[in-house]
């Protein structure tokens, strides 16, 4: 069996070349992204596995059934820039990996808010100036909050112990109920009921698709004054114009911003010499008010490795026995 591996970071390789020597199995390691163009280093593979934000390509589908490659595992959870309709077609399967660390994102929205709740971006920038004077940064304490968590998947109920630990309200919204979390009654009935009654909003549910914002200038009106918005999942998820009015008007306290929605190209790039042209995105990089990170919630020595490791057991599992615990189903 021969594997190659695409989109593949300095810091993945080590448990990449771990993995092949532990399990005997070739993976070729390639540092560029699959694009039509560098698919054809997988001709003579058996599977493709990737990691990218940039979305895949109709067209690397095509190529692998030519080259008879039927399998691609991602390295991460989010299938969203994935052509699902171009993998049928193509007689494709996919994995992703549903679990790395739901820890490693749920840890980083208490860091995020804690760092808002503190002042802590105002502070630093001030003490930076030599200005050591508290007032007017007084910060508010999160045991004395209601945090709303949307989504309680993995994600969602691993934020949910931090904060209860924390000694805030907990209260959750889902379709699907987790039945530990309904015998605590934590959830109510509905994403407007949660964004209504909480100090807190914490987003853990996947893309809706473009457009379709559960953070706009509607529901904004209806949170409760001096509210935080916290996103660790989808950029696509928040009208961040509508985010950011709302905080400079004052109607909500700040957010916490790791992804973005049009981070790609973006985030994860160095861009200290180029011209930055995103208006909307250098006015939240300067408010006091936003702490915005490019997408590192995930990243964490235990996630990469995560990632890296259990992306190429999947692929084993589907050359092996045709399927594997991952695998998702493209009919849904
Ligand atoms: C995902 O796993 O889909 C993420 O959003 C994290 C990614 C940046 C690796």
């Amino acid at each position: 069996m021969k594997l190659i591996d695409f989109g593949v970071r300095e810091d993945e390789k080590p448990y990449i070349q771990e993995w092949s020597k532990d399990n005997d199995v070739e993976v070729k390691i390639v540092t560029d992204l699959l694009t039509p163009e560098t698919v054809k280093m997988a001709q003579g593979y058996d599977g493709i596995v990737a990691y990218q934000q940039l979305p895949y390509d109709e067209k690397i589908f095509d190529t692998m059934n030519e080259y008879g490659i039927h399998v691609i595992s991602l390295r991460n959870v989010g299938v969203d820039n994935v052509p699902i309709e171009a993998l049928k077609k193509n007689n494709i399967r996919l994995t992703n990996v549903p679990s790395y660390s739901p820890e490693a994102i749920a840890e980083y929205s208490v860091t995020g808010l804690m760092a808002l709740l503190r002042n802590m971006k105002h502070m630093i920038r001030k003490v930076d100036q030599h200005d050591f004077r508290w007032v007017p940064d007084i910060g508010r304490e999160l045991n004395q909050l209601t945090v709303g968590v949307a989504g309680t998947g993995r994600i969602g109920q691993a934020a949910i112990k931090i904060y209860q630990g924390f000694g805030a309200k907990v209260i959750a919204f889902d379709k699907f109920h987790n039945s530990e979390l309904e015998k605590q009654g934590l959830y109510v009935d509905s994403l407007d009921t949660l964004l209504k009654e909480s100090d807190v909003v914490t987003l853990h549910i996947p893309s809706l698709g473009k457009g379709h914002t559960v953070i706009n200038s509607q529901s904004i009106s209806e949170m409760k004054d001096d509210a935080i918005v916290i996103n660790t999942a989808r950029g696509d998820l928040i009208n961040t114009k509508d985010l950011y009015e709302a905080v400079a008007s004052g109607k909500l306290y700040g957010a916490v911003l790791d992804v973005y929605e049009n981070e790609v190209g973006i985030f994860n790039s160095d861009l200290t010499d180029e011209e930055f042209s995103d208006e909307l995105l250098e006015l939240v990089i300067k408010s006091p008010r936003f702490i915005l990170t490019p997408h590192i919630a995930f990243y964490t020595t235990k996630a990469v490795k995560n990632m890296a490791t259990i992306s190429l057991n999947s692929m084993v599992d589907e050359l092996k026995n045709g399927t594997s615990e991952n695998e998702i189903d493209l009919n849904k």
